[in-house]
């Protein structure tokens, strides 16, 4: 079973899919992500693919200033499409906004619990329930208390990052068509790429710039499902502080910084009297510190579920998660594999895509999945 049919209700239903062809649009706090597929499930074909980075997106700058920018962007680059690009848009929701918890409802229908959502979501839901947008999906039947149960999937969203997200799209030109969110777009570029039936249970970690999204996923099922505040923001208000500079300054150190992990990495740096290295990996390593505590979280929360759950590897995208060697710091803390998620690897046309660049699109190519059949 996939989220494929979730988010039904956070989908707009007044606004459907008037075809069957649909952009993924990331919008992201610091760069937009598009990405626009052609074909049917197993031969999808890249037809577009663009990133668009906010010319003045740092930590500091306010939320209408961004929307400002990322309305210009979006209308800029449909304009030089000169209509090759589908009109109507997949966008997505993240962070504290967005709500979403495992419930164990007693057994009813889907129907039934489609009347009752409103009232059974409550007591879950720390917003009051008029300001959010409700949808759940339910996973399977279980036992609780002697009771007949069912687990479900309940996701709530704020009706004001939706309408904020709506209207960038809106203003730039484009349709927006359905709201979904970014773990469960991760989840959907995941079975794009490894396929539905993959027996391993995976940590998927996306790391933009605000928000790092975690989904852990077994058997087609999201388990763990949490967004942080610890992404890339946090490393370059970390070097800024430190190294005393601005916002760009500590932008273009953060690319060339490397984490040095291993005692090894830390004599070439010192061998090199590479002091800047040395003390630019000492002002990350707190901040990736605090990132791999709440990864590690995740990781035992789902493992504290049963004695017979593994996670057999992590799977890093984002924009963050080219940090240098940060693959090779978590893989010696967790002790699993990490390695890059490429969301285009079964995806035809993509190949001039360079390698670093590929997971950036993640969460976008999960959207640029979803299609008109999936809202049901
Ligand atoms: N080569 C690099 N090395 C380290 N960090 C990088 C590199 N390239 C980009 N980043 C960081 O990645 C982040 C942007 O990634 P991404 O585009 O995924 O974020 P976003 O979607 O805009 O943010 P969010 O989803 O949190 O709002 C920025 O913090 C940026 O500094
Ligand atoms: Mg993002």
């Amino acid at each position: 079973m996939t989220l494929a049919e979730a988010l039904k209700s956070i989908r707009f239903d007044k606004l459907r899919l008037k075809s069957k062809d649909a952009i993924g649009v990331d919008l992201g706090s610091t760069s937009i992500k598009i990405v626009h597929l052609k074909g049917t499930a197993g031969r999808w074909k890249l037809h577009r693919c663009a990133h668009l980075p906010l010319t003045n997106a740092g930590p500091d700058v306010a939320a209408p200033e961004r929307r400002a920018q990322a309305v210009g962007l979006l209308k800029e680059y449909v304009r030089k499409q000169k209509g090759a690009l589908a009109k109507n848009a997949v966008v997505s929701v993240s962070g504290n906004s967005v709500i979403v918890r495992f419930v164990k409802f007693p057994k009813m229908s889907r129907e039934d619990l489609s009347k009752m959502i409103v009232i059974e979501a409550e007591p879950y839901i720390p917003f009051s329930i008029p300001e959010v947008n409700l949808d759940f999906q339910i996973l399977g039947d279980v036992v609780e208390d002697a009771q007949k149960k069912m687990e479900t999937i309940l996701v709530a969203a704020k009706k004001e990052i939706i309408n904020a997200r709506v209207e960038i799209v809106q203003q730039a030109g484009l349709d927006p068509v359905m709201i979904d969110v970014d773990a469960f777009a991760l989840q959907n570029a995941f079975e794009a790429s490894f396929g539905t039936t993959t027996p391993e249970t995976v940590l998927l970690v996306h790391i933009g710039a605000f928000v790092t999204t975690m989904v852990i996923v077994e058997n087609g099922v999201p388990k763990v499902v949490r967004d942080v505040f610890i992404a890339g923001n946090a490393v370059t208000k970390a070097l800024q502080r430190n190294f005393q500079c601005d916002g760009k300054q500590a932008e273009s150190m953060k690319v060339r910084a490397q984490i040095l992990v291993t005692p090894e990495d830390r004599e070439r740096a010192m061998a090199d009297a590479n002091k800047e290295s040395l003390q630019m990996s000492t002002v990350i390593l707190p901040v990736m510190k605090d990132l791999l505590a709440e990864i590690q979280r995740s990781l035992d929360f789902y493992l504290s579920q049963g004695s017979d759950r593994q996670v057999a590897r992590v799977l890093l995208s984002g924009g963050a998660s080219r940090l240098g060697n940060l693959m090779g710091y978590l893989a010696q803390e967790l002790r699993l594999p990490v390695e890059a998620f490429d969301p285009f690897q079964r995806i035809d046309g993509a190949q001039s895509i360079a390698p670093e660049l590929r997971p950036l699109f993640a969460v976008a190519v999960g959207l640029a999945l979803r299609r008109e059949g999936d809202a049901g």
